[in-house]
């Protein structure tokens, strides 16, 4: 099975010049949905995961299968306002101007071994907010996670003293 032909291209989208990669046919197909959790799970090689991280919110679909497959809590990163308990937050740039993420202060204890999943990697503006939390609360960041990695916006350089690992480059 190839992932790539589950993800459809939309032209101009969410702005002009913009080529959105849709993941709905992929959330649509079940067996293609489970083959792609397989891909993920088995990129850690077996390593232990205490929890997965997934950013909201495209990051919520395959994080939340990957937390169950891995025997794993999964922990929401939440734009800023929406988690309703104690929480810290990251700030990232965005194109124009900078927005912020938050978790549970409670979400990740010391030492928990963290898996960090995202659907795409594209500035990596997001996954390094997103591994700043995880930092700040004394997690281990085990590996991050994506299904796709647009690798000409070289997001990876600002993760990169951690492992990554994407399903799918473009
Ligand atoms: C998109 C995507 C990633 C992020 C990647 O999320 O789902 O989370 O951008 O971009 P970056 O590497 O440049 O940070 P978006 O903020 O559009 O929100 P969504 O997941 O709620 O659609
Ligand atoms: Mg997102």
């Amino acid at each position: 099975m190839k992932i790539e032909s589950y993800i459809r291209d939309i032209q101009d989208f969410p702005k002009k010049e913009i080529l959105f990669k849709d993941i709905t046919p992929l959330l649509n197909d079940p067996i293609a949905t489970k083959n792609t959790v397989s891909v993920l799970v088995e990129s850690l090689k077996g390593q232990k995961i205490d929890k997965v991280v997934g950013a909201e919110s495209r990051g919520f679909f395959f994080g939340i299968l990957l937390a169950q497959e891995l025997n794993a809590g999964f922990v929401p990163v939440r734009k800023p306002k929406k988690l309703p308990y104690d929480t810290i937050s990251a700030t990232y740039e965005l194109e124009y101007g900078t927005d912020s993420l938050e978790m549970h202060t409670d979400a990740i204890k010391k030492g928990d071994r963290v898996l960090i999943h995202d659907d795409v990697l594209a500035t990596g503006g997001t996954a390094k907010a997103v591994c700043e939390l995880v930092a700040k609360l004394g997690g281990v960041i085990v590996q991050c996670n994506f299904l796709m990695e647009l690798t000409f916006l070289n997001g990876r350089e600002k993760i990169k003293e951690h492992p990554i690992f994407a399903a799918i480059t473009y």
